[in-house]
């Protein structure tokens, strides 16, 4: 067989133009109610707010949810409501992005970092029962990729250790795992809706569980920690009148964002499906290739496809994981990593001091992973070309 010569040593790229690693599916329909919302005079915390977090409960199938400006400001604030404090541990996973551990620390509490299980890079009862001490107030879970953690035996293990559990579903909405909703499946679940994720609103989040007191506190902290918030704002001296309850934040959705999330949500599952279908196709197209490691199938229930993270034997070619994503790029194809892990970074090594080696399963992942480009606007061709990139640098670098 041939061996084509790579784009970045002067070949013809398998793209002309450049694939990108991620991009948000918009309609003329979420268009058009952003504008109406716009015509509408009201911009900020409002009906359309109030709207999309019903619509969101209902789907995801509990009786509430606080919509904020992120996930991050959900984790945050849900981390308060379910009784997080200066001096508490908080068990989550090293495979993952800033947030949770950034909040955690935010708290004054702190980060216990866990390794994941080598097939399904989640968290299990197993892993996190190992890290629980008498300190240990909460866990939070990333459904990583989009692939449900196993909730049965996470809350299982809560309720033996008298623990709370917090779910960092980033990636999730749409994903269920027996025939429960992520979302439903925790004390308290933060979603984001980040231009990359399963729906968007630009920036926006979250919070659902089935705790009213919860949503009410992460209502009441989202916005200053007053007592009612602009929409209602109405009491016996006047729409003018609200208390300081305690100290809160600003991280209000707006109804611009949630106009934008309620047109979304529409298409959460087509998206979703839309998703699996490039998956379906990376998945066979890869079938062959032995260098390359893809996720596996996930049978509980629907995985969201939020990442395709494959992983690249680097005793089978010649360069490294580095090199091979930059030929990459030059072949038209937008690539990147999910996660550096959080004990590689300055902040977490200089404070923690975890060595290189502590988490062997992240670490050996990290070496090897290539997030591959996976959204609803993707065609048939487009993942085909993935696969022959990959495909031809691989051929080229074989050791
Ligand atoms: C696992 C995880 N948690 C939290 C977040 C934060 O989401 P947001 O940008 O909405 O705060 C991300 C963002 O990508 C993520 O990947």
């Amino acid at each position: 067989m041939t061996k084509h010569l790579p784009a970045a040593e002067g070949g013809q790229p398998i793209r002309k133009d450049f694939l990108q690693f991620a991009r948000p599916c918009i309609c003329e329909g979420d268009i058009e109610n952003v504008i109406q919302t716009l015509r509408s005079g009201w911009l900020t915390v409002g009906p359309r707010t109030r709207e999309f977090e019903d619509i969101v409960a209902s789907y995801v199938g509990v009786d509430r949810a606080a919509a904020v400006h992120s996930c991050t400001a959900g984790l945050h604030l849900a981390m308060i409501a379910l009784g997080v404090q200066a001096g508490d541990e908080v068990i989550l996973p090293t495979l993952n992005f800033a947030s949770g551990p950034n909040t955690v620390l935010h708290l004054g509490a702190k980060p216990v970092l866990v390794d994941v299980d080598p097939v399904s890079l989640n968290v299990t009862a197993e892993i996190i029962e190992a890290a629980v001490t008498d300190r240990t107030k909460l866990i939070l879970p990333v459904h990583f990729a989009g692939r449900p953690c196993d909730m049965d035996e996470l809350m299982d293990l809560a309720a033996r250790r008298g623990l709370k559990v917090l779910g960092d579903g980033a990636h999730a909405i749409g994903a269920d795992c027996r025939g429960k909703k992520i979302g439903a499946t925790a004390d308290a679940t933060s979603f984001s809706f980040y231009v990359t994720k399963g729906i968007t609103t630009g920036e926006g989040g979250i919070v659902t569980s089935q705790d009213a007191d919860v949503i009410a506190r992460i209502k009441r902290l989202s916005l200053h920690g007053m007592s009612s918030d602009p929409w209602k704002r109405e009491s016996e001296r006047g729409p003018w009148y609200y208390e300081i309850l305690e100290p809160g934040y600003k991280y209000k959705m707006n109804d611009k964002q949630a106009s934008l999330g309620l047109s979304q949500m529409g298409r959460v599952d087509e998206f979703r499906e839309s998703r699996r279908r490039i998956a379906s196709i990376y998945t066979r197209g890869f079938g062959e290739l032995d260098a390359v490691t893809v996720p596996p199938e996930y049978d509980d229930g629907n995985h969201a496809w939020h990442l395709y993270p494959i992983q690249v034997d680097p005793d089978a070619i010649t360069t490294t994981r580095d090199a091979f994503i930059r030929a990459l790029l030059d072949e038209g194809i937008g690539v990147s990593v999910h996660f550096i892990p959080i004990h590689y970074h300055p902040f977490y090594r200089d404070h923690f001091g975890f060595p290189q080696g502590t988490f062997p399963v992240t670490e050996r992942y990290f070496d090897r992973a290539i997030s591959l480009p996976i959204y609803p606007d993707m065609t048939a061709e487009d993942a085909g070309d993935v696969v022959a990139a990959v495909a031809k640098l691989l051929e080229y670098y074989r050791r």
